[in-house]
């Protein structure tokens, strides 16, 4: 065995033994999770033909952890064409050891944040390969603004407060990039669609030249313990004066993909949602109609607990609670097997599992004196904290829901696009006062759809019918897909499907 197979052997025992040692919810915080060496090697292997062969390589990994990607290096680029190599690692539980293993090499492994580390004059790096932390907004509480501010003194990028640590990474790296340099990114792909990575997606048609963006079919996790759906963005440090093509690959991985197309940079700029490539091809974007033109539309209502807001029929029953203030709600797709919901004498759904969700606008001291019960039950979620959560004390009544009306059209939110046959977002026809949890989106109709609506019933199937005949791959492109093959759907993005089977019907 030569020495780099021997000290990339001991690199994979010590970090077995380091990533054992820390619990999951430890390695979340700080988003370690290593890359797997087949990828490194065969991202550094990839990354050999963007250098001329007489190049001299900087290297920097600003997320280094044990060092996977600069054992790649070493494996991939012969050692008198490496003319410098630097890491940074922030934790010690990885940094000691890392360090202490590549002591001998030309890696200088610096222990340090890099999102605040400083740069020294003439420090520069024409290849930068990092899989960065993903490490999701909620986490950066008491760090946002100075990565926020970092960010914008090194490459000017104003990040989202939703955006993730990698996104930060991606900003802050911009200004240790030669100019020429080569910058690649092992990254989640849903900046790829949502809204927070606008700022991203900016920077790479505007500020340097995106070369290559390679996303791994969702299915296939790149990471056996996160669950993140990932993409390798390869970057030119040259601001661009042209259009240009891009490559998108997919699938596979990034030498050998299962399929790769050319998109113009000018396209790009047009399109929101950049994982519908290079599977389907630019939109045209001529003057269709979008479900917007006809439908408000919102997630359905966030009760805070639904384990003590929603119970059962029978549950009420036993409990000798006022149905008058309680609303039947319908239950989590999972759980609804019809896709039409009829209707009984009271407006409630005609359905298996029927559910209601506590609405009461009255205030505690009414209660008391009229429905005792009732008071005793909401007695019983001030004692388990119920009234604390951040939703319900945020409400002016806590046990009084968001005014949501019901609507004869709701959508589920989530899906999963590998089960077969079966379409990955469902709608359902509601004829009942049914309102919905936010498992679900309401479509509620504006006034030009209202009056047909209201001529008949038939009216009502038509346009259940026609959102059914909207093609599942539409539904896809508006929304985003993640680890595992989930996809998501907002309402902004719902909004935004083409609707012009719908409006076929009103002409
Ligand atoms: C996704 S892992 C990449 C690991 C590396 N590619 C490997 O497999 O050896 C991200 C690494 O970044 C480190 N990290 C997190 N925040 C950091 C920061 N602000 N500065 C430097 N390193 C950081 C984590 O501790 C973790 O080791």
């Amino acid at each position: 065995m030569n020495s780099l197979n021997i000290i990339e052997e001991k690199r994979q025992g010590i970090q077995l033994k380091l990533d054992s040692l820390k619990t999951r919810l430890e390695r979340n915080k700080l988003g370690q999770f290593s890359t797997p060496i087949e990828l490194s090697n065969s991202i550094l292997s990839y990354t050999k033909h963007f250098f001329h062969k007489d190049s001299k390589i900087t290297f920097l990994d600003p997320a280094i952890g044990t060092g996977s990607f600069y054992s790649a290096l070493l494996k991939n680029f012969p050692l008198n064409k490496i003319d410098s190599a630097t890491g940074y690692e922030i934790d010690l539980h990885y940094a000691l050891e890392s360090k202490e293993l590549w002591r001998e090499s030309k890696l200088d492994y610096r222990i340090d944040d890099f999102c605040k580390a400083e740069i020294s004059s003439n420090e520069k790096y024409n290849l930068i390969v990092c899989n960065p932390p993903y490490v999701r907004h909620h986490h950066l509480n008491g760090q946002k603004k100075v990565l926020q501010e970092n960010a914008v003194k090194s490459s000017n990028i104003k990040l989202s407060s939703l955006a993730g640590l990698y996104c930060y990474f991606v900003a802050i790296s911009h200004k240790w990039l030669d100019s020429d340099g080569i910058g690649v990114w092992l990254i989640p792909s849903e900046f790829m669609d949502v809204n927070y990575g606008k700022e991203i997606k900016n920077y790479l048609l505007n500020k340097v030249e995106l070369i290559q963006i390679h996303r791994f079919a969702p299915e296939d996790i790149q990471f056996t313990d996160a669950l993140v759906s990932s993409a390798i963005v390869i970057i030119r440090n040259k601001k661009p004066t042209t259009d240009y093509q891009v490559n998108f690959s997919f699938g596979g991985n990034i030498e050998t993909p299962l399929m790769s197309n050319s998109i113009k940079r000018s396209d790009l700029e047009k399109e929101s949602k950049w994982t519908r490539f290079p599977q389907k091809n630019v939109r045209d974007s001529s003057n269709h109609s979008m479900l917007s033109d006809f439908f408000a539309i919102k997630r359905g209502i966030a009760t805070g607990d639904n384990s003590f807001f929603i119970l059962a029929k029978e549950e009420i029953n036993r409990l000798n609670l006022p149905l008058e203030h309680f609303r039947p709600i319908l239950p989590s797709p999972r759980y609804l097997k019809e896709t039409e919901i009829l209707s009984d004498e009271n407006r409630n759904p005609i359905i298996e599992q029927k559910l209601f969700v506590l609405d009461c606008k009255l205030s505690l001291t009414e209660i008391e004196g009229r429905y005792p019960s009732l008071y005793s039950y909401i007695q019983t979620g001030i004692e388990k904290g119920v009234s604390n959560r951040y939703l319900c004390k945020n409400r002016k009544i806590w046990y009084a829901q968001e005014n949501r009306e019901s609507s004869s059209f709701y959508c589920t939110y989530i899906g999963r696009s590998n089960s077969k046959n079966k379409n990955t977002f469902r709608f359902i026809l509601n004829h009942s006062d049914s309102i919905v949890s936010n498992s679900y989106l309401i479509l509620n109709p504006k006034d030009k759809l209202k009056s047909f609506l209201s001529e008949n019933i038939e009216n009502k199937r038509l346009i259940y019918d026609a959102l059914n005949s909207i093609l599942d791959s539409q539904l896809l492109d508006e929304g985003r897909v993640y680890g595992g093959g989930m996809h998501k759907i907002e309402p902004r993005e719902l909004s935004k499907v083409n609707a012009d089977v719908i409006r076929n019907i009103l002409k």
